[in-house]
């Protein structure tokens, strides 16, 4: 294997090696065998026009033949980046009304958390370095990035470097409630220990946290009652900026276009990627604030330069897809449209919340999690979908879905269908031992 694979075990790929994609239409890709699978987590939740939009392929294949690179150093730029940023400035919620472009979510994470010491170095409070991130969050594999995310699988054998995180609870009710707690009285636990955490270590060394509105590859878990109203009035309270991890959630997957408005966060930044050229060319973004990118632009002054940036971010290429993507967002209404099918994907799945085998069934617009009582389970579901020809992902004892936008009334039926039949044959056939989530 010359390849060296992401969040796969090294070893057991040279017996196991992966299954080889080679084309796609529609929701569907089909393997190097010719067998064809309906995608229902659009890769890594992000292919969210399908894999054979022929305006988006259009939109890079002009914009590869005009003008196929050029970079925004130094006092230069491209026609499509230029027209991209203004335009996500338009989009955009609140006074985020500047936007760093990189290529990867990773990219956009560690530009945040720069961003954040420089900001508070501008403001003349170098200490305010710290921030604070959630167990359960996944904010990508840079060494900050990394060491942001709160899966021990990947900090395991990397000694990252003390970037000054701290770490607060999960936003579970599910899983994390006491007996008799109300979800409310739940996120008030939540933005107390927060508070709690500040205090301990002081609001004068901690400058931002950071949030995924919904946690995805956690385990896809929407915000509790009121959660992030409570935690928003603790950061104020102590003059902390608030990072909203939206590398899934931005454009429409959560059924508004940012999930920041649907659920209430006024974010400091703001990251976004995937959804932003429905993946078919890597560009990510970060969106800032008035009152952060004025402090950064006067500090950068003074210093004579911004010293950051990458020589791919802002691709012309990636941002001519953007702006196609956004333009056939906003020509199929997509907030109406993820809602629509949202709605379909709940009432297909409302039946598994009755079989004793589910512990729990969740949505947030286009973003769905059904979690088992026994892992084993789950991965033998998973196992079982995939041989009828559905592609479903793992989160512990939870299967995340997550289908295009684009996904038809059929393909919500026959995702759910054939879950349904999987779940019921991995329970029969129950692999033994048992293992809890
Ligand atoms: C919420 C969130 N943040 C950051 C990232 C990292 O993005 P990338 O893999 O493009 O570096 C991901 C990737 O899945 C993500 O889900």
């Amino acid at each position: 294997m010359a390849q060296l694979y992401p969040f796969t075990d090294p070893v057991a790929a040279r017996t196991h090696g992966p299954t080889v994609m080679m084309s796609g239409e529609g929701c569907c890709v089909t393997d190097t065998d010719g067998h064809t699978y309906l995608d229902a987590v659009s890769g890594l939740w992000c292919a969210s026009l399908g894999f054979s939009n022929d305006r988006l392929i259009a939109a890079a294949e002009g914009q590869m033949r005009q003008l196929p690179y050029y970079h925004s150093f130094m006092g230069r730029s491209a026609q499509p980046t230029e027209q991209l940023a203004a335009k996500m400035a338009s989009l955009l919620p609140g006074d985020l009304n500047h936007v760093f472009f990189g290529c990867s979510g990773s990219e956009a994470v560690d530009t945040a958390a720069k961003l954040v010491r420089y900001y508070w170095n501008a403001r003349g409070r170098p200490n305010k370095k710290r921030i604070i991130a959630r167990d359960a969050a996944y904010h990508g594999s840079g060494i900050i990035s990394a060491s942001l995310t709160g899966m021990s699988y990947c900090h395991d054998g990397f000694d990252l470097p003390d970037v000054a995180v701290l770490r607060t609870g999960r936003p579970s009710y599910l899983h994390d409630a006491k007996p008799g707690e109300t979800e409310r009285a739940f996120s008030c636990r939540r933005a107390r220990e927060l508070e709690a955490l500040i205090e301990q270590a002081g609001a004068d060394t901690i400058g931002a946290f950071i949030g995924e509105p919904v946690i995805g590859s956690g385990g896809v878990l929407p915000p509790p009652d009121g959660y992030w109203e409570e935690i928003q009035a603790v950061l104020a309270r102590h003059d902390i900026l608030l990072i909203a991890d939206e590398i899934i959630t931005g454009f429409g997957r959560t059924g508004a276009w940012f999930a920041s408005e649907k659920y209430g966060l006024k974010p400091d930044l703001m990251t976004m990627a995937k959804q932003l050229t429905g993946a078919y060319f890597p560009l990510s973004a970060l969106a800032i604030s008035d009152r952060v990118h004025d402090a950064i632009a006067a500090g950068a002054h003074d210093l004579g330069t911004f010293g950051h940036g990458f020589t791919y971010g802002g691709h012309p290429v990636g941002c001519a897809v953007a702006l196609e993507a956004i333009a056939i967002y906003e020509e199929m209404d997509l907030p109406a449209v993820v809602m629509d099918r949202s709605r379909m994907l709940e009432a297909a799945l409302e039946p598994l919340k009755s079989n004793p085998a589910v512990a729990d069934v969740r949505l947030a617009g286009l973003m769905a999690g059904v979690e088992l009582h026994d892992k084993k389970i789950t991965a033998q579901t998973l196992r079982e979908a995939e041989t009828r020809g559905v592609l479903l992902r793992q989160i512990g004892a939870t299967l995340a879905i997550s289908p295009p936008l684009i996904v038809s009334d059929e393909e919500i039926a026959q995702i759910v269908s054939v879950l349904s039949d999987s779940l019921a044959n991995a329970t029969i056939h129950k692999p033994a031992g048992k293992e809890t989530a």
